[in-house]
């Protein structure tokens, strides 16, 4: 067996370290904001179904594939993708599929930001008391009042911003670690209570049944694609952090056990957000497809019927903005050690510049809910824009280029032996990484070009 490689940036302490972190980096605004939303806008259970399929047949083994790259190569993305082509006799080209994974990154966070900056105003909200009693369109109002002020708006945003550099410019291992550890189960709890009050709510069938009864009649063409390029976003693929997450990760960790840990608890996180929010959507005669703003409409009505109902909105914002801030630290973490490690920066010097570009293009996003409302190209504003850009089409096109790489470029023996994983599972992943994956992706994309 060849020597392991070191990551000079360092090492988890453990294997459930690194599950923690990764499940970290995997649970966040995508559940918890972004899953409903597009679950509800996308007609509900025919889109569940096919998310599903897409984590289990596409997202799990490109899963797999990514963090094998990340601990055999032990560097940046860019650096690994160019250290093992070479080693498997291919074209350093291959380094490019790191550059965009860095450009997506920040492309994301620049809008990630913004959004839990929403979640961050509504921990204020909450505390407040203003949610107490109150019906779906007082919350509607309330929401629509605060998208309407671009300067708080911005204000949020900043601080989110802030709030993740800082701990980038201190490493990840530090602090982060210990965060992960208690607030990921508190989140859980905290869900299994909303999803408890749901129940009471005299609409949970029908919640339920929106969520989970696949109607294909409601399904329309566009929904393929998102329903793929969430499961790659939900999962922090096709972009390198799990693949830096993976450099840090011991060698003698198992590859297979961690993912499917991940996959899990990333979907039942989701599962139990849609089951949360559904039946209050119908109980209170609010509209499941109202986009972006569903979580923020739908949840304090919940909270504001509920005993000690502020105690347990105001956590649960709280635990929201934990949620984003361990994974927007995962989104910016690629771009932050290729310019330590190329540009021969500081670290705090590679966080500045990073954290200010990234601050600079989320006012893009700020604006596109108010001032620059009316700006749509093919129907989107500025936010729609860039996140149809990387989780429709960056995140899948990294997700099929990593596939590609592992399953037909490197040798075959190097992949066995970083797996280590036995007989027939191993022959099961090999296959469907080569054959299944890639042609689901094509499907979908040639697809979707065919709708433009
Ligand atoms: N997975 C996170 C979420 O669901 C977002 C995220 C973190 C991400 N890192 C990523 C998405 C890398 C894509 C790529 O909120």
């Amino acid at each position: 067996m060849a020597q392991p490689r070191v990551s000079r940036h360092g090492e988890w302490s453990s294997r459930w370290v690194f599950i923690l972190a990764a499940t970290g980096s995997a649970v966040g605004l995508g559940n918890i904001w972004k899953f409903p939303y597009i679950t509800g806008e996308h007609g509900g259970g025919a889109f569940v179904l096919i998310y599903l399929l897409c984590v289990a047949l596409v997202g799990l083994p490109v899963m797999m594939a990514e963090i094998l790259l990340g601990r055999r190569g032990r560097q940046s993305p860019m650096n690994t993708m160019r250290l093992l082509a070479e080693e498997a006799g291919a074209s350093p080209r291959w380094a490019w599929v790191g550059w965009c994974g860095v450009l997506a990154g920040f492309l994301i966070l620049s809008y990630y930001s913004v959004i839990a900056g929403w979640a961050l105003a509504y921990v204020v909200r909450m505390a407040s008391g203003i949610f107490i009693g109150a019906d779906g369109q007082l919350a509607q109002a309330v929401f629509e009042r605060f998208l309407a002020d671009p300067e708080a708006v911005l204000g949020w945003h900043t601080l989110f911003m802030v709030m993740t550099m800082v701990v980038v410019a201190r490493g990840v291992r530090g602090g982060l670690e210990q965060a992960v550890r208690l607030l990921m189960p508190a989140l859980f709890l905290l869900l299994l209570l909303l999803v408890g009050y749901a129940m009471t709510t005299g609409a949970f069938d029908q919640g339920l049944r929106f969520l989970f009864n696949p109607d294909f009649s409601r399904l329309d063409p566009a929904a393929v694609l998102v329903a793929m390029g969430h499961a790659f976003f939900t999962l922090s693929l096709g972009m390198g952090a799990i693949m830096i997450y993976g450099s840090y990760m011991p060698q003698r960790a198992s590859i297979a056990g961690a993912s499917l840990a991940i996959a899990v608890a990333d979907t039942l996180v989701a599962l139990l957000a849609g089951m949360a929010i559904f039946p209050v959507v119908y109980a209170n005669g609010l509209e499941p497809g109202a986009g972006p703003g569903l979580l923020f409409q739908t949840l304090p009505v919940a909270f504001g019927q509920m005993p000690a109902g502020v105690l347990f909105g105001t956590l649960f914002f709280v635990l929201v903005v934990f949620a984003a801030w361990t994974s927007a630290i995962s989104l910016i973490e690629p771009a932050v050690t290729w310019l330590v490690e190329n540009r021969g920066v500081r670290r705090l010097t590679a966080c500045l510049w990073a954290g200010v570009a990234t601050w600079l293009l989320g006012i893009g996003t700020v604006l596109s809910f108010n001032l620059w409302k009316e700006f749509t190209l093919f129907g989107l504003n500025f936010f729609g824009l860039l996140d149809f850009l990387t989780a429709n089409l960056m995140l899948p096109l990294g997700g099929l280029a990593i596939a590609l790489f592992v399953g037909w470029v490197m040798r075959e023996r190097d992949v066995a032996e970083e797996l280590a994983l036995k007989g027939g599972l191993y022959r099961l992943w090999r296959w469907v990484l080569r054959y299944v994956t890639p042609v689901a992706v094509g499907i979908v994309f040639l697809h979707s070009v065919e709708l433009i």
